[in-house]
């Protein structure tokens, strides 16, 4: 058989498949995600997660320093709130002497290269488990943007880097921005969760927070998995607002929206590697149904190719691991 192209070449061995290859990662394209939670030396497993815990601020400060030495540079704070801090306000959410400002200013003291960014959404702090303020019924927009702006500013006075509003409220990003650049808090950032998709993929999470919305679900604000166009206004809006980095969420049913947003955009593109995504992988190779550091940097690999700059993802570690 005379063949004039013969792909087949390029993958014979390991040495060429390695010259040819496209995407590679590196410890520098992981966003950490911790739960923190009150009290001491508290490192408790995630049920749904299992392999990861949530963790009282002395345990936190020892993993950040594990982190860093490993290579990985930047975390991203979520914490668990009492019961009995929460209302329909979600005040607690701008105490500056709230958990996830102590936790903060602890991060930065142990680590302080450490790129701190900090979730902002009202959902661990509502009595409803919602990511806004709710009247009759209803997760009302402007007000909840209010008390975004200022929780994003407690984070800024606390010390973060970066907020990253995962609320999904309209016109979030612009009223954080005005409210960052009035309080003189010039540079820290915005990591935008632009298109943030209405996903069964986040129960786990919510059972690591214990947020799970009280009444209906989160579709009046989170995106409808069937659109792709909106994903791309959402962005460029968010964009046009100030976003320093743009965000897809959840990222592997979503791997044509990553590539579609990095064209659209001219700031980096983040994909979060959400807790379900985490749980199936962990779960099948409980069951001895995959390989799961074969599974990891397949689907790391395959949130890169797809366009994302940056991941967060519960399984950074055992992917730096992996690759070094
Ligand atoms: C809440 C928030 C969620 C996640 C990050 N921030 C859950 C939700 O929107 O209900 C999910 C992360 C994950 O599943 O790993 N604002």
């Amino acid at each position: 058989m005379y063949l004039q192209r013969r792909n087949r070449i390029t993958r014979k061995s390991d040495t060429i498949r390695s010259l040819v290859s496209e995407t590679h990662l590196t410890p520098n394209d992981f966003i950490v995600p911790l739960f923190i939670d009150e009290g001491e030396n508290i490192k408790t497993e995630i049920t749904s997660m299992p392999g990861y815990y949530r963790n009282s601020l002395d345990v936190t400060e020892k993993e950040v320093k594990e982190l860093w030495s490993m290579g990985l540079k930047s975390v991203l704070l979520f914490v668990k709130s009492k019961d009995e801090l929460k209302d329909n306000t979600g005040k607690e959410a701008w105490n500056k002497d709230g958990l996830m400002q102590r936790s903060i200013r602890a991060i930065k003291a142990a680590v302080p290269e450490m790129y701190v960014m900090t979730d902002v959404a009202l959902d661990p702090y509502s009595s409803y488990g919602h990511d806004g303020i709710v009247k009759d019924g209803q997760i009302v927009n402007d007000e909840t943007v209010e008390a975004l702006v200022k929780m994003s500013i407690s984070h800024a006075e606390a010390g973060a880097d970066m907020v990253a509003p995962s609320d999904m409220m309209d016109g979030r990003i612009g009223a954080i921005r005005k409210g960052l650049e009035e309080n003189n808090f010039i540079n820290v950032g915005i990591m935008s969760y632009s298109a943030k998709y209405a996903s069964c993929f986040y129960g786990p999470f919510r059972d690591a927070l214990d947020s799970a919305p009280g009444f209906g679900d989160k579709k009046t604000y989170q995106m409808d998995y069937s659109n792709r166009i909106e994903a791309v206004k959402e962005t460029l809006m968010d964009v046009e607002e100030g976003a320093d980095i743009v965000m897809v969420k959840p990222a592997l049913s979503y791997l044509d929206i990553i590539r579609d947003v990095k064209n659209a955009v001219n700031v980096p593109v983040s994909a979060y590697n959400i807790s379900g995504e985490y749980a199936m992988i962990k779960a099948a190779a409980a069951k001895g149904w995959i390989n799961e550091d074969k599974a990891i940097l397949e689907v790391l690999t395959s949130i890169k190719r797809a366009g994302a700059d940056l991941i967060a993802t519960y399984f950074a570690k055992d992917a730096v691991r992996l690759i070094s």
